[in-house]
């Protein structure tokens, strides 16, 4: 059986006599709508730890739209069958309260990793984000943390706060789970029509396309990244917001001194009023 926990104190205390215990704690947060791309983490983290926490809340803070936070799934109660049907030990689903009980002003700064893609486009969504993990790894206290490649510089960022904070989590990157027609699984996939889900394939086939082409040759790239912008606004309903290059450690276009250069396409694109983004390394 599950234990569902929805107090951030009494969480707190069982997992710490846990822990007393030599205990290994491993911790998925989520924010619901729970697909098969979550539940790779939670099986992951079921092999390589003696018990899983999953959190469900989803945070008004890192939304930077409050249509998009009105409009976000929630399906908590299949959440929890399916997180049982895995054999997870625990999920914790807390009020607002329960989490911000005072109000947090912490402003971070993530640096270059923040400056591009869901940074630039999405204002204060990483400074919300890093604000709720913080708050949760304070309650949870994992060993370890699990995080998808599919938000990857989330999983970026999360790394970097852990660091600043010196909080000594194990930060472990999943890779990304895809639909049999390549489009990476997200919550927000339950919002688009049938046909909109079927035509988003063209997301990740036009990434794949570049990375095929790939070349260093800088005009020939951004005329390959042109293209497959325009292929993918030809469909009705969809808009690219971005679709960038840059480097997978630095997050950034330009290649630093002595660095070796691993190049990454990221891409947000507008479905509708659906958000949705994507990334793809390329492999040199
Ligand atoms: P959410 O979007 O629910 O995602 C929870 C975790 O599942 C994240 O680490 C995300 O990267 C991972 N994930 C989602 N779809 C995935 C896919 N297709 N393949 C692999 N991993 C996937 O990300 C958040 O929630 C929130 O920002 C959170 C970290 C919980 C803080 O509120």
């Amino acid at each position: 059986m599950i234990k569902q926990f929805t107090s951030a104190s009494e969480l707190h205390y069982f997992l710490a006599e846990l822990k007393n215990d030599s205990k290994e704690i491993g911790f998925v947060p989520t924010m619901g709508a729970l697909h098969d791309g979550h539940m790779a983490l939670i099986d992951k983290a079921m092999r390589e730890n003696d018990l899983v926490v999953c959190s469900i809340f989803v945070n008004p803070k890192q939304f930077n739209n409050a249509d998009d936070l009105a409009k976000y799934p929630r399906t908590v109660n299949e959440d929890i069958k399916l997180l049982s049907k895995h054999n997870c030990h625990v999920v914790f689903v807390p009020s607002i309260d329960e989490i911000y009980p005072n109000e947090v002003s912490q402003k971070y700064n993530f640096g270059s990793l923040e400056a591009l893609m869901e940074g630039e486009h999405r204002p204060g969504h990483f400074n919300g984000m890093a604000i709720v993990v913080k708050r949760l790894f304070e309650i949870v206290n994992p060993h370890r943390a699990y995080f998808g490649e599919k938000d990857f510089q989330q999983l970026m960022i999360v790394r970097r706060l852990v660091e600043m904070e010196d909080m000594g989590i194990d930060i472990v990157g999943c890779a990304t789970s895809r639909e049999f027609n390549g489009l990476a699984m997200s919550s927000r996939n339950k919002l688009l029509t049938e046909k909109q889900r079927n035509e988003a394939s063209v997301i990740y086939r036009e990434l794949s396309e570049i990375a095929k082409n790939y070349c260093t040759n800088v005009n020939e790239m951004n005329e390959l990244i042109s293209t497959g912008i325009k292929r993918i606004n030809s469909i009705v309903d969809f808009e690219v917001e971005y679709l960038t290059l840059v480097d997978g450690d630095t997050l950034q276009p330009t290649v630093n001194q002595g660095y070796s250069w691993k190049p990454h396409l990221f891409i947000a694109v507008k479905v509708g009023n659906v958000r949705l983004i994507d990334n793809l390394p390329i492999i040199v």
